[in-house]
């Protein structure tokens, strides 16, 4: 009987979530959860395959680990998540010693796939990734959240957009909706045992419709979350610019509870290369989005995705993308350079850039970001207080960290527990994160300073 089980997260927050949920079920049928892959029996890697260089990094992780086999004959190893559902049988080819593959719609299954190969023990290997795409998501019992605070719930799964680089509409199939009824009780429940911030999931989350009512939207969604009592802080990813309709950004404009940052990953900043991404808008609409938000009524720190070195990205257009970031005015972003991938339309597109070219563009953007940021951290935070979601030590083992609403992160000194709310006074930022100190201490200390202290 397998007893002990180790997962590793590789990827988005999805994916994440996706290991919360297998470690419930698998904790559902009497197993536990250890510290090291050396302590389980049962080894789970949860794989992402976006880039390139994500799914590389899996075979070269499941051949470290296919050493414990060695010393543990009754050890197995499974793979879930994009690549388990892009590879399929393939994987099993490449990698003999892998014991399960389980794809992204089958999570929910593999409770049994495991009783299976327990009872014919050591007998044959498991691969479930058919493609559910007819129902909603199956629901699943029971979560083990890694985090004491934050809650990730799952509003839908998929995506039905065709962006010509992106491989998730292949490991993860069309849109799924699930019912708003069951969002609504999970989050309920999340709130009543006391998380603080919610963060709604879904590939492209903001095309979230009921599959109960149809016209039940994301807006409706949001804000129905958002004023559960007692929820703090409500985050969302991630969004796909196409989808923001006016009712979602002026729920978000009412809203306190929703989390001063929206994500809106614009990839490139030129219409002629947005066109070949097919991103279904114009750097012109896209502005105009940027606009709404800096308009709904509410200060909203914007972050954003970009990929430097698509297929057929000509210095002009690269030109465009800076002009669009100096336009904007991030406050943060994640850039990438382009990968081609398996299925996807972009693979027989002609024309590949090479390596030192995409290496140099990402490394001009980072450094244009790199001086934006940190001038805005200046204006925006230097000097002012903040509330900080505290979230643990921070790396230097000593001070806190926590998180502001804009998702920036503050180092203090304190011992504050994590979960709790506290306000902090910026007094140093640098590019990508910030110091600051207590207000509590700092009224203390001036009052010492004032009236002396009692003895
Ligand atoms: N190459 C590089 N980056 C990619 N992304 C998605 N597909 C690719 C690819 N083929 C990036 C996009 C997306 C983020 C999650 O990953 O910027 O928003």
């Amino acid at each position: 009987m397998l007893q002990r089980f180790y997962i590793e997260t590789f990827g988005c927050q999805m994916n994440e979530h996706d290991s919360e949920k297998v470690a419930g079920l698998l904790a559902h049928r009497g197993m536990v959860a250890v510290n090291s892959p050396e302590e389980a029996d049962l080894f789970l890697l949860n794989t992402c395959s976006v880039r390139e260089k994500a799914a590389q990094k899996m075979y070269s992780r499941l051949g470290e680990i296919k050493k414990q086999k060695g010393t543990n004959p009754n050890f197995l190893i499974g793979v879930l998540g994009c690549v388990a559902q892009q590879e399929g049988e393939a994987l099993i080819s490449k990698a003999p010693f892998v014991d399960l593959v389980v794809g992204t719609h089958m999570v929910h299954a593999l409770p049994d796939l495991l009783e299976e190969i327990e009872q014919e023990r050591g007998g044959r290997r498991r691969v479930a990734t058919d493609f559910m795409e007819s129902t909603a998501p199956v629901e699943i019992p029971q979560v083990i959240r890694q985090n004491s605070f934050r809650a990730n719930i799952t509003i839908m799964e998929g995506c039905n957009k065709h962006c010509s680089f992106c491989i998730v509409p292949y490991t993860r199939g069309r849109e799924r909706n699930r019912p708003a009824k069951a969002v609504m009780d999970e989050a309920r429940r999340v709130v009543d045992q006391g998380f603080v911030e919610i963060l709604l999931l879904g590939q492209t989350v903001n095309s979230y419709k009921d599959p109960h009512n149809r016209r039940f939207k994301f807006a409706d969604l949001l804000s129905e979350v958002a004023a559960i009592p007692g929820l703090r802080r409500l985050r969302f990813t991630s969004p796909h610019p196409r989808e923001f309709d006016d009712d979602s950004i002026s729920v978000i404009g009412e809203m306190e509870t929703i989390c001063n940052q929206i994500h809106l990953p614009v990839q490139s900043g030129s219409n002629p290369i947005l066109k070949r991404m097919r991103r279904q808008y114009t750097r012109e609409r896209y502005l105009e989005l940027v606009d709404k938000f800096r308009n709904c009524g509410r200060s909203i720190a914007l972050s954003t995705d970009i990929i430097v070195g698509f297929i057929g990205e000509k210095e002009a257009d690269f030109q465009e993308t800076l002009s669009l970031v100096e336009e904007v005015q991030f406050e943060s972003m994640f850039s990438f350079k382009y990968s081609p991938r398996p299925e996807t339309e972009a693979q027989n597109f002609e024309g590949d850039l090479p390596e030192e070219e995409k290496t140099r563009r990402i490394m001009a953007l980072q450094r244009l970001q790199k001086g934006i940021q940190l001038r805005l951290h200046r204006q925006r935070y230097l000097g002012r207080c903040r509330n900080v979601l505290v979230e643990g030590t921070a790396r230097d083992g000593v001070r806190r960290y926590g998180r502001t609403t804009t998702n920036k992160i503050v180092n203090f000194p304190g011992n504050d527990q994590p979960g709790t709310f506290t306000e902090v006074l910026i007094t140093d930022v640098g590019p990508n994160s910030m110091v600051g100190q207590k207000l509590e201490e700092i009224e203390q200390n001036q009052r010492k300073q004032a009236y002396g202290t009692r003895i």
